[in-house]
């Protein structure tokens, strides 16, 4: 049996015994009574264990000797700044901007909400909670202020911690101004927002409920860690799911340190002083695994990069990162290679770096396609690893645990589930499907440490939405199959849910905002296939009678409202407006047969349908925005 599989089994047949061995890597005050325990549903590890994730992300390397290491590397093109933080320096800072939270009146167990653009202070501001118990919830910075308001409303935070604005390339965000009209929307008020003044804009700040960073950092004495158990919650992130509403993921402390631990050493092969940079942002769960907690949980040098893969300046920029820090492991979603790949389609670029430190680059966020893998495999010489996760597991199902066994990569697949995922693919009666046959992708319970605890406020949900489909069984949302080999192929969202750059959305969501629009009657919003994005969203919409008004100027209005109530990350641009929508004779309306329709794929006329007709004029409308796209001619090697 080769080691995956002999892990793989373990974790399988003995999880207790499996993650009480990994657990080990971590540092505890007080050791677990009980490794897991199940009750109601609901799978909590490392019962009675005392920990801290600050404590084992800084302190414990300081102690250990690794204090002048280097901990953090800020690179800012967009700014043209640079800086360096050692673990020292880094503790320190988070030590006394935790004293600032304490001072604020923050206690363990409250909620402190970040909402910042990809500077240091992010990660100073997350970790500066861990030390203290609080449970932070980073909003990311593209979402705008409906959005905020939301997470707001339900988190409850004490505190927010923001910052005067994020650059994107060259346009600036003023971020002070969204977060006083999320908090004038939300009739939740935190006490206190930190601000952290940039130098390119300085917010206006009110006097009674916002302080300034910096300042207060500077008369405020460090703090020390404050032990937590393992099942308290280190964070709630929210994301997208059928609804508008997003659903806030618990993360809990103990089996989120002990997962990370056990993915740096076998699936990333990272070794403390490597250095490793995940190109994502905090505000999502690749930012909160992968820029923050797993690097400095194992001692390596992790980059905040305040930039994009291209425009900042040139397509050159991930290469030019690697080359100046040394980078041994390189992660970001497939999106960023494509946009790199279609500003320098003859990779000439990448030949003007030295790579050599370089050991792999890791892919997740979204389904890999053969193309761009084998691009970045040719450009690079690395092996490219797919990995496949989500927001709720908070690590990767299925991977290539290149630190454990390199498996040999097929293109397509993120290769095979990881230690305690154990996954299977059931049909819509719940029965396994054979190799090969597409079905829904189910974790057999219990899942492994890291993994959500409950929705944050809404455990009906939690349910609902991921253990009651399916009994015994968690419903990943997305379907695909397992091939002879054991290689997972994961093929989609069976949700409401689309993911735009690897950014994950809700369609419903959408489609509430454009509800929204004075004139609009009624809409449905599909994701389309996009050569860059992967997917980006369409909506067509039906006018209320009557309305005359010109299309375009509808059109613009839509695009407007889903801006500002979503962020520009959702990027719609494709709106047509139709007659009538397609439903069965129940009033579903038939989304599936739209979008085989919008991707040029194969499609019947539901027998369900109430009128067959409609089919022609959405095909027309569909048409009229571009779609289906033109097949892509093979390039030649
Ligand atoms: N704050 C404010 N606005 C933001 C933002 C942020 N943090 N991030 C993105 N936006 C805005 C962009 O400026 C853009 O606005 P525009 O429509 O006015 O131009 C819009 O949201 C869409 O952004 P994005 O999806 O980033 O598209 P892009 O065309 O600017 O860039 C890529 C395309 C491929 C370069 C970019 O999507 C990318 O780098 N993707 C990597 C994805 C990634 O890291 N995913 C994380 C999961 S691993
Ligand atoms: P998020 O919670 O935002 O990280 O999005 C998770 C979703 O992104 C998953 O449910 C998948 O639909 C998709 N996804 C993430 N990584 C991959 C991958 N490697 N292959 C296919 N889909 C992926």
């Amino acid at each position: 049996m080769s080691d995956y599989e002999t892990i793989y089994k373990e974790s399988i047949q003995d999880p207790e015994a499996f993650w009480a061995e990994a657990a080990k890597k971590v540092h505890w005050y007080h050791e677990w009574d009980k490794v897991l325990d199940v009750m109601n549903d609901h799978y909590r590890w490392f019962v009675g264990g005392c920990m801290n994730s600050c404590y084992n992300a800084l302190d414990l390397h300081i102690e250990n000797g690794r204090g002048d290491q280097l901990a953090l590397i800020y690179d800012s093109p967009v700014t043209d700044t640079k800086k360096t933080f050692t673990y020292k320096e880094l503790r320190n800072r988070v030590a006394k901007t935790a004293g600032i939270l304490v001072n604020k009146g923050v206690v363990k167990g409250d909620r402190v909400i970040i909402y910042m653009p990809m500077i240091p202070e992010a990660i100073i501001a997350m970790l500066a909670c861990a030390r203290i118990g609080a449970i932070h919830s980073v909003v990311f910075g593209g979402f705008a202020a409906h959005e905020l308001a939301a997470r707001i409303e339900d988190a409850k935070p004490r505190v927010i911690i923001s910052a005067s604005c994020g650059i994107e390339v060259s346009r600036m965000i003023k971020y002070k101004p969204i977060l006083d009209e999320a908090i004038k929307k939300s009739s939740h008020k935190p006490t206190t927002c930190l601000i952290w003044q940039r130098p390119q804009e300085r917010a206006n700040m009110l006097p009674w409920r916002d302080v300034d960073w910096e300042s207060e950092e500077e008369k405020t004495d460090p703090i020390d860690c404050v032990p937590v158990d393992a099942t308290d919650p280190l964070y709630i992130l929210y994301t997208s799911g059928t609804t508008g509403k997003p659903k806030g993921v618990v993360r809990s402390n103990g089996g989120h340190s002990v997962a990370l631990k056990w993915s740096m050493d076998n699936i990333y092969n990272a070794k403390p002083g490597d250095v490793f940079w995940a190109a994502s942002d905090v505000g999502w769960v690749v930012g909160h695994s992968y820029i923050v907690y797993a690097p400095l949980m194992n001692g390596c040098t992790t980059i905040v990069y305040e930039g994009k893969p291209v425009k900042t300046p040139d397509p050159g920029a991930f290469w030019r990162v690697c080359e100046e820090y040394k980078v041994n492991i390189l992660f970001s979603a497939p999106t960023a290679f494509r946009a790199i790949k279609k500003e320098d389609p003859q990779a000439q670029w990448v030949k003007k770096y030295d790579l050599s430190h370089l050991k792999a680059v890791f892919v997740a966020g979204e389904r890999c396609d053969s193309d761009t893998l084998q691009w970045i495999q040719n450009i690079t010489g690395k092996p490219v690893i797919d990995h496949w996760w989500q927001t709720e597991t908070g690590w990767a199902i299925a991977a290539n645990p290149i630190g454990l066994e390199q498996m040999p990569i097929k293109p397509g697949s993120p290769t095979k589930p990881m230690p305690g995922f154990n996954l299977k693919v059931l049909d819509d009666d719940g029965k396994e499907c054979k190799n090969g046959k597409l079905g829904n992708l189910v974790i057999k319970l219990p899942l492994p440490p890291a993994c959500l605890m409950t929705i944050w406020g809404d455990d009906t949900r939690y349910k609902r939405a991921y253990l009651n489909h399916y009994k015994g069984y968690y419903l990943t949302g997305d379907s695909g199959y397992i091939d002879k080999d054991g290689y997972v192929f994961v093929m989609g969202r069976m949700d409401g849910v689309i993911n735009v750059a690897g950014h994950r959305l809700s369609t419903g969501g959408m489609e509430e905002a454009i509800s929204k629009h004075p004139d609009v009657a009624e809409c449905a919003v599909i994701g389309v296939n996009d050569s860059l994005k992967g997917e980006i969203p369409m909506a067509l919409i039906v006018l209320k009678d009557g309305i005359v008004r010109d299309k375009d100027a509808i059109g613009d209005g839509i695009r407007q409202i889903v801006r500002e109530e979503i962020g520009a990350i959702a990027s719609l641009h494709l709106v047509a407006v139709v007659h009538r929508l397609p439903k069965t004779r129940s009033g579903k309306i038939l989304r599936a047969t739209m979008r085989k329709i919008a991707d040029g794929e194969e499609w019947q006329t539901p027998s369900t349908i109430e009128d067959e007709s409609v089919l022609g004029e959405i095909e027309e409308a569909i048409k009229s925005l571009g779609y289906p796209l033109p097949k892509p001619s093979k390039e030649k090697e």
